[in-house]
């Protein structure tokens, strides 16, 4: 098994490419800590976890409270004894206005994005060290590699994000630490409705996904398992020479 002995630390894993993730890390033999504000969508992952044989624990967080960031880590390690692996997953698509911007809508989005991804990886560090290592993986976005005009915020969060990623893989090399990111595209989840159906957009959710699709050379969207498969690839020993990198795992979206 490719995560054998591992323990991780999976977030906004209630739902879309976070539940993918935890199901298929602990098929893959990891014990795995499943945090998210949904405690009723996240004990039944864990449920399925079990059902299929694997271990996996339901910690409730409000990820937007640096309290929470904070207590997931040691809650991890309280229950599993340690920390590996890391894959920072919550995140929030924000506003698309600008001129006429509500400062709190900047500021989840800024806050679920990069200031609670910031926070969780800070407390995970130090255990990550006392492992000897470990890898922490970011989910950044096609908008941190290009500017998405329909999200502004959400592409100056996700650019900060790779940011983030890049500092941290120069800075946490020498501890044996690897630290990526991937980047999804168009990806089947609750989340994808929000993108393609903002209040002030001009164009309907199936014209615009229908657009999205068309500006996609695999003409079609990913399955949240699919982003789950490259979060594995990039958090396991398969990945042990792979650091600094914001990996498109997008039909090809950026390739163009
Ligand atoms: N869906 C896409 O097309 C897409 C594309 C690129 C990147 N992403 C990124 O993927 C990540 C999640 O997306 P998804 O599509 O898997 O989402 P999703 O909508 O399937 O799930 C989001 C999860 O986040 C949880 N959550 C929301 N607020 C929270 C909070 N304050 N504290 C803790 N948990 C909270 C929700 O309960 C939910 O379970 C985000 O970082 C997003 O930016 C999504």
């Amino acid at each position: 098994m490719r995560l054998e002995n591992k323990i991780a630390l999976v977030t906004a894993a209630a739902s879309g490419m976070g539940r993918a993730g935890v199901i298929r890390f602990a098929q893959e033999g990891a014990r795995v800590a499943a945090v998210d504000i949904d405690q009723a969508a996240l004990d039944a992952v864990v449920k399925e976890v079990a059902d299929a044989g694997g271990n996996a624990v339901a910690i409730r967080a409000d990820l937007t409270k640096d309290e929470d960031c904070h207590r997931i880590v040691d809650d991890t390690v309280e229950a599993f004894g340690g920390l590996d692996l890391l894959w920072n997953h919550v995140g929030h698509p924000g506003p698309s206005a600008v001129e006429d911007i509500d400062p709190d809508d900047y500021e989840i989005a800024m806050d679920l994005n990069v200031r609670s991804v910031f926070m969780t990886s800070g407390r995970a560090i130090p255990q990550l060290r006392k492992r000897g290592g470990g890898s922490i993986l970011f989910t950044a976005s096609i908008a941190g590699l290009i500017g998405s005009p329909f999200s502004p915020v959400y592409s100056a969060a996700k650019w900060g994000v790779n940011g983030m990623m890049a500092s941290l893989a120069g800075r946490l090399a020498n501890d044996n630490i690897r630290v990526n990111s991937v980047c999804p595209g168009v990806v089947d989840t609750p989340m994808l409705n929000v993108f393609m159906a903002r209040p002030d957009q001009e164009t309907d959710r199936d014209t615009n996904l229908a657009m999205m699709r068309k500006l996609t050379p695999l003409g079609r969207e990913a399955q949240p398992e699919e982003i789950a498969n490259a979060a594995l690839f990039l958090l396991s020993d398969e990945a042990s020479y792979i650091t600094g990198v914001a990996l498109p795992v997008d039909g090809g979206f950026v390739s163009k």
